[in-house]
């Protein structure tokens, strides 16, 4: 485009922008000649969870400021209290008229967008307009749709950053995900564990809650003077105490999806160590671990260096620290919170291995879909395999075997394994015929390939996300083979495989 023609554009959008601010604001929802100004979608477009995340803009980065009430000691009720305020800087990706965030449970009080305040209204029925800069929620157990749609005056350009603040407050349960299983912010009789997978976050903060819209994010964690609030990535500052209250700061530099965001609050015990590579470890340990847990844990967690090491083998480690939250709770399982998973009771050595697997594969690399999620535990299995080969157990091979000696008409091998559904995704099959499947790949075309491949998955894919057909097509590329045959056994037929 010429310098010239630039500037005749440049005025007919300010000559266009007059008008839309002379205009009454009924009337803003085209301005002529550009792309209409619509609502942004309501939903990421995942099918195992339609209202998970949303459409029309792109989150940049959090600011997660939460003072936390833990429950008071039994036989008060396990319920606590959250008082948020969350800055969110958002790119706009089309030209929006309003747009949605996830939040569960919690209230808002207050919404500004760039400083302008919206007016609390009731959620408009459909077609009807609303005027002016306004929000409303929308809380809807039974259709496990949660929205607060915000409509910013002026609406917002397609590649505008704008910030939003939303204040909000909430009593804090102990919610669960689709299959009933404990996650988000799970209230603790200590604190909390906070742990998200697939779409928890929406229980403590307004996100935009699917691993498609990474973030960068920041933390400012109050809590009761005494107890411990443990982020992902590094201490930003000193924790600060005034008036019986502790504030914890932290900060996740490195691109992160919403599941994996913890701020869990404890009676922990920090410890700080680094890898011989200057990588720093913050473990957080909870003073009512017994004594036989803490003991396997403290071996465990005392392997994390040399972990690392040995996963170095997919690329370097990916973000900016390493560590583990262990709460005497129990969620009953564990999860790869990025830069510091959170286990539950104990952390046994082959689940801590696990969960740093996941910090390359699942956490730098992400599932595009949930349907993918068998990358994401596939990977993380098959790395505890290795590991345990390497620490001179079981091998690889033995695991394989153990694995293909469940007979074929065990409803084990009726998982797709690349399409498990909703209530599906935390199956066996999804870890163990998931790593079944890398290993059987690697037997196939061999080590050198399938080692290039899984460092090429990651460089390739890292700080996003990928689905399975990615996986498919890249290991097709690196090893220069039709692989359809296998993949199709593998990952898309609900039977044991026999030949490959
Ligand atoms: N992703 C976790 C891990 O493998 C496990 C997990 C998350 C899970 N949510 C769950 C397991 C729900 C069972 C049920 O480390
Ligand atoms: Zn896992």
């Amino acid at each position: 485009m010429s310098a010239g023609s630039r500037w005749r554009r440049n005025v007919v959008a300010a000559v266009v922008g007059l008008v839309v601010l002379l205009a009454p604001a009924a009337s803003v929802g085209v301005v002529g000649g550009g792309a209409p100004f619509v609502a942004g979608a309501s939903g990421a477009g995942d099918p195992y969870f339609p209202f998970a995340g949303n459409g029309g803009y792109d989150v940049q980065h959090y600011d997660l400021d939460v003072t936390y009430t833990p429950p008071a000691p039994a036989p008060a009720p396990l319920t606590g209290r959250l008082d948020g305020v969350a800055t969110l800087r958002l790119r706009a990706t089309q030209n929006l008229d309003r747009f949605n965030l996830d939040l569960r449970g919690m209230e808002v009080d207050r919404v500004l967008v760039d400083g302008g305040q919206a007016r609390k209204v009731p959620p408009p029925s459909d077609g009807e307009t609303v005027e002016g800069r306004a929000y409303w929620q929308v809380q809807d157990d039974a259709a496990r749709t949660w929205e607060l749609t915000i409509q910013p005056r002026p609406s917002i350009k397609a590649g505008r950053v704008v910030r939003v603040v939303v204040r909000y407050h909430g009593d804090t349960t102990r919610p669960r995900d689709i299959e009933g299983v404990l996650y988000g912010w799970v209230t603790t009789r200590d604190g909390a564990m906070v742990v998200s997978e697939p779409e928890g976050s929406m229980t403590w903060y307004p996100v935009s809650d699917h691993p498609t819209d990474k973030a960068t994010y920041r933390f400012e964690i109050t809590v009761p003077e005494g107890k411990v609030a443990v982020a992902n990535g590094l201490p930003a500052r000193k924790p600060t105490t005034r008036q019986g209250w502790t504030t914890w700061y932290w900060r996740a530099p490195d691109l992160q999806a919403s599941y994996l965001t913890t701020a869990s609050v404890g009676d922990y015990e920090l410890r700080r160590s680094e890898t011989p590579a200057g990588l720093p470890i913050i473990d957080a340990v909870d003073d009512g671990v017994t004594p036989a847990n803490l003991a396997t844990t403290n071996a465990s967690l005392a392997l994390q260096a040399e972990m690392i090491g040995f996963l170095d083998q997919f690329g370097h480690y990916p973000f900016n620290s390493a560590g583990a939250i262990v709460d005497d709770d129990s969620v009953g399982y564990a999860l790869e919170t990025q830069t510091r998973p959170v286990y539950s009771r104990v952390a046994s050595e082959g689940t801590v291995m696990h969960e740093l697997a996941h910090q390359w594969f699942g956490n730098a690399v992400s599932p595009y879909r949930w349907a993918d999620i068998w990358l994401n535990e596939g990977w993380a299995t098959y790395a505890e395999w290795i590991w345990s080969e390497e620490q001179g157990r079981d091998t690889a091979q033995q695991q394989f075997d153990a694995v293909m000696a469940i007979p074929a008409d065990d409803p084990f091998w009726d998982t797709v394994v690349a399409d498990p559904g909703p209530l599906g995704l935390f199956l066996g099959p999804i870890y163990d015929r998931g790593a079944a499947t890398l290993y059987a790949l690697r037997t196939k075309i061999g080590d050198a390939a399938f080692l290039a491949g899984a460092r090429r998955w990651v460089a390739r894919y890292d700080d996003g996300t990928a689905r399975t057909a990615d996986f498919e097509a890249l290991f097709e590329r690196v090893s220069g083979q039709d692989l359809d045959e296998f993949f199709d056994v593998w990952l898309h037929t609900p039977e044991k495989p026999t030949a490959w």
